[in-house]
């Protein structure tokens, strides 16, 4: 089976690379950096031809409203289209669960019509909509940072690791595709203040975390459960937070 990697130098990308690799396959990585830009289309045509799976992983370099939008709805109108005339047989994209919830978030507005563009572009597909990455943890606690303190939400993460999110990417391009859309998720869910007090004491990170009911997810009100799997019956990743963190830090 040959793949074409869009996004392959990033965190899922690189790891589903090395996943298909070492199954046999011919996984090959495509972003800015080898000759292929989605957003422009440029190198794209040349890039599939023989490809039997492309997986769509790549992320917007600005998460400006307008940036993120464009970013998503061309790469993937791209990807598309030029994936229909390659004779490509299958698209593996990946998602963030709970985008429908939060419609006053810009970036998940963008995954939205990401997905849309993917249903409607008669190509077989297999959409896998993951919780945060337990390295996204970072990012989270960066965002609702005052000063020395952390002001955390209480709703529920469910994050899961990258390595985890890249099997799960991986098992669906090797698979055929049923035009559906899977959740997946870490093995346990925490409150948000919880796990983000547990990770910052554990690196060591001097800042202290307290909690807040009204504390927003980059800019949006969340409820309990607006981030993890509901009404679903997700795929649960193996890597638990504590063996992740360890990993992480040694
Ligand atoms: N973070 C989370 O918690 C989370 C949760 C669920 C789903 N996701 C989704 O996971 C996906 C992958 O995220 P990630 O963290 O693995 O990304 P990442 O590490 O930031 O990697 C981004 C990749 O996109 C490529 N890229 C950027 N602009 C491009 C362009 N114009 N054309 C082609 N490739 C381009 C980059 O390579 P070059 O710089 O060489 O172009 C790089 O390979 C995203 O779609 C995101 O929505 C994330």
């Amino acid at each position: 089976m040959k793949a074409l990697v869009v996004g392959g130098s990033g965190l899922i990308g690189s790891k589903v690379c090395d996943i298909l690799k070492k199954a046999g396959h011919d996984a090959i990585p495509a972003s800015r950096r080898n000759g292929i830009d989605t957003v422009t289309g440029a190198g794209l045509a040349e890039g599939l031809k023989g490809v039997d799976v492309v997986v769509d992983v790549p992320n917007s370099p600005s998460f400006e409203e307008r940036d993120v939008f464009e970013f998503f709805t061309k790469s993937s109108s791209n990807i598309t289209r030029e994936a229909k005339i390659a004779g490509v047989k299958s698209l593996v994209a990946l998602s963030v669960v709970g985008i429908d919830r939060l419609p006053s978030n810009s970036y998940f507005r963008a995954k939205l019509a990401q997905e849309e563009i993917i249903k409607n572009s008669g190509l077989p597909f297999t959409i896998v909509r993951a919780t945060q990455f337990l390295e996204f943890l970072d990012a989270i606690a960066y965002t609702s940072t005052h000063g020395d303190v952390v002001k955390a939400s209480t709703a529920y993460l469910q994050p899961i690791a990258a390595d985890d999110v890249a099997k799960f990417i991986s098992e669906a391009a090797l698979s055929e595709p049923r035009s559906q859309t899977i959740d997946v998720a870490g093995p346990e869910a925490f409150k948000t203040s919880d796990i983000l007090r547990s990770y910052l004491q554990k690196k060591g990170d001097p800042r202290k975390v307290a909690e807040d009911p009204q504390a927003t997810y980059f800019g949006s009100k969340l409820e309990a459960n607006s981030l993890i799997p509901v009404g679903t019956q997700p795929k649960l990743g193996s890597i638990t937070f504590e063996a992740w963190l360890g990993a992480a830090l040694n």
